[in-house]
């Protein structure tokens, strides 16, 4: 979704925006745009399209050249990816940028028109630029910033420069993430950490419904009421490296790279003594006794490793798991309440449905427990308890080393929650972790054979449609798999439980369409062996995802992908499994000219419903 960047200081102001802005764009945007001070003029240079676009027109039209601005990229809402539309939006005395949706904006807009405003562009933001100019009367841009924000309803994270004060930078925030850089001399704002952490590692969270002045004095906070708040400078753990592609052609595939790394520290933080040990997080065997039933609710890929940890909880600790969409659960009046564990994962612990997911569970007296890999994100802050997934920064929009470590964090979950609950014995506890130890080693070997994956990869480089199907682990591992191709390849794909294709949707199956099954849970092997023999039956190219050793009968399969999992539990398979999901997914889109770290029409961090 849409990047906030600001910045006042000494540096050369349009460096340091574009340098943010580039640092942002992993969160998806159609257009960009800048505006500057120069001396006390106010220069705003905007485009639709990417960065690319902005630079040759800042060639083109000159640079600004100054120390205080902001910058934005803009995923289109409220009108078409246009250069009227891109922000910044100016009335003449304030600029803003603006990220989230500002829900009443047609009334605002009829106010304001009668107040004899006029709008340029088709955008909810634009509102706000005029209602702070409304506001700003007494050329206080505290007051108007206040004042404007009692009218506001929806989410934002705003950029605001006022034409009087040009060595100042406000930003607030309500639902929307936004960001404090706090150098020394210089100050930032921004919707993540990576846009300026090149300059500083010190940071400062606004919390809904504050506000920060970048002023040459420094950096102050202040409350919805202009009164003054103080805040804590947090140190970012994130070094600049992992903020690049480090020799790796994309993010994702770097990203792929690092799981057997990040897999490594996430079980490394949450077992103690060779079992799971969550009393850290705040997470007890009382507790885990207490609990009913379990909700998990997320949204895309997060949602996927939601449905592994359904099948693992209840596998292990026999307690019944519903799994739900985030944008379902919020409205679906849920039958939710106290006994209940609510579970909510999220990469970025900003996305909008899964936050309110969160909310409405706590609402109604359920315990929640976040799975999050941003520590700082909005959903980390508000959930009863929090796993902190170490995955690192995730930059390329496909989801996939925060997939792997969600799932490590939900298998040592399901592992004590049956202990917890007398189902297993503390050896079988321990051998489960000893097993789940193993898997960095098996994603390690998966990955090193990304030559094969490659090839499937190839195979499909004039498909149209395709099918993923599995049992049990191997259909959730299919949802999965088949969501990666989708977002990235621009394949049409679909994936089924093996045993539903012949409920209909065989009847999509013809000559050469690609079934890609995957085959690793041998309690079902036979089951889905049928199954592939039915579509094959069909005309169907299938590729088979498998362990190592498994046979088929002659003809069956087009191609097969023998991944050597060593003696590791069927349950735990879906972890290496994954990575090979992930490569076919990366080499198909680079295969077909697509840049798989931003593909089209998706945002890394989803804000708005
Ligand atoms: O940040 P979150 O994990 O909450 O994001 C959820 C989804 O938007 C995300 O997983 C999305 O489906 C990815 N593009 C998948 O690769």
């Amino acid at each position: 979704m849409c990047g906030i960047v600001g910045y006042l200081g000494n540096r050369d102001c349009t460096s340091v925006l574009m340098d943010g802005l580039e640092k942002l764009e992993y969160r998806g945007y159609d257009s960009a745009g800048i505006a500057v001070f120069e001396g006390r003029e106010i220069k705003t240079v905007k485009t639709r399209g990417k960065l690319s676009a902005m630079r040759e027109k800042l060639e083109r039209e000159g640079k600004p050249s100054g120390h205080c601005g902001i910058g934005h990229t803009r995923w289109a809402t409220h009108g078409e990816p246009s250069d009227i539309n891109s922000h910044p939006h100016s009335n003449g005395r304030v600029t803003i940028v603006h990220n989230g949706i500002i829900e009443n904006y047609a009334e605002l807009k009829e106010f304001l028109t009668e107040q004899g405003y006029t709008f340029l562009s088709q955008t909810d933001s634009e509102v706000v630029a005029c209602l702070l100019d409304y506001y700003y009367a007494e050329r206080n841009p505290l007051h108007a910033i206040t004042e404007t924000l009692k009218e506001l309803r929806g989410s934002y994270a705003l950029g605001m420069i006022f034409k009087d004060f040009p060595d100042r930078v406000y930003a607030a925030r309500r639902g929307s993430p936004l960001i404090v850089g706090m150098g020394s001399g210089e100050g930032f704002i921004a919707s993540d950490i990576p846009a300026f952490l090149k300059y500083t590692k010190e940071y400062v969270l606004l919390d809904d419904n504050e506000i920060v002045r970048l002023d040459n004095d420094g950096t102050r906070f202040f409350d919805v009421h202009g009164k003054p708040v103080t805040k804590d400078v947090q140190t970012a753990e994130w070094d600049v490296e992992q903020a690049q592609k480090c020799g790796f052609p994309h993010y994702m595939l770097k990203e792929i790279h690092e799981q057997p790394d990040v897999v490594q520290k996430t079980l490394d933080s949450l077992v103690k003594d060779g079992v799971p040990d969550l009393t850290g997080i705040g997470l007890t065997d009382d507790m885990l006794r207490g609990f009913q039933r379990v909700y998990i609710t997320a949204c895309g890929t997060a949602m996927y490793a939601g449905i592994v940890a359904k099948y693992a909880i209840e596998k292990l600790a026999r307690v019944p798991v519903a799994v739900e969409i985030a944008s379902e659960f919020r409205y679906m009046d849920p039958i939710v309440g106290e006994g209940d564990l609510v579970i909510v994962v999220s990469q970025s612990g900003e996305t909008a449905d899964t936050k309110a997911a969160l909310e409405l569970a706590k609402s109604r007296g359920a315990k929640t427990l976040a799975v999050v890999n941003v520590k700082y994100s909005a959903i980390a802050r508000l959930a009863d308890i929090c796993i902190n997934t170490l995955a690192g920064l995730e930059i390329a929009v496909a989801s996939t080393k925060a997939y792997s470590v969600q799932i490590v964090s939900l298998y040592l979950l399901a592992f004590r929650f049956a202990y917890a609950r007398g189902i297993i014995s503390e050896n079988e506890l321990k051998r489960l972790t000893a097993q789940l130890e193993k898997t960095p080693e098996t994603i390690r070997s998966v990955i090193e054979h990304s030559d094969e994956c490659q090839f499937a990869a190839s195979q499909l480089i004039n498909t149209e449609t395709l099918f993923f199907i599995g049992r049990g682990f191997d259909y959730a591992l299919s949802l999965e798999g088949s969501l990666k191709l989708k977002e990235i390849s621009y394949i049409h794909s679909e994936a089924y439980a093996a045993g539903e294709l012949k409920h209909g949707t065989i009847s999509l199956i013809e000559q050469n369409i690609p079934v890609i099954t995957i085959a690793t849970q041998r309690h079902v092997l036979e089951k889905t062996i049928s199954n592939m023999e039915e579509v094959k039956a069909r005309g169907a190219y299938i590729i088979a995802l498998c362990r190592k050793g498994t046979t088929f009968a002659d003809g069956t399969v087009d191609l097969k992908l023998e991944l050597d999992f060593g003696e590791l539990d069927d349950m735990l398979v879906p972890l290496p499994t994954v990575c090979a999901l992930q490569l076919i997914a990366y080499y198909s889109s680079v295969l077909r000219g697509n840049d798989p770290d931003k593909p089209r029409n998706l945002a890394k961090s989803v804000t708005t419903e």
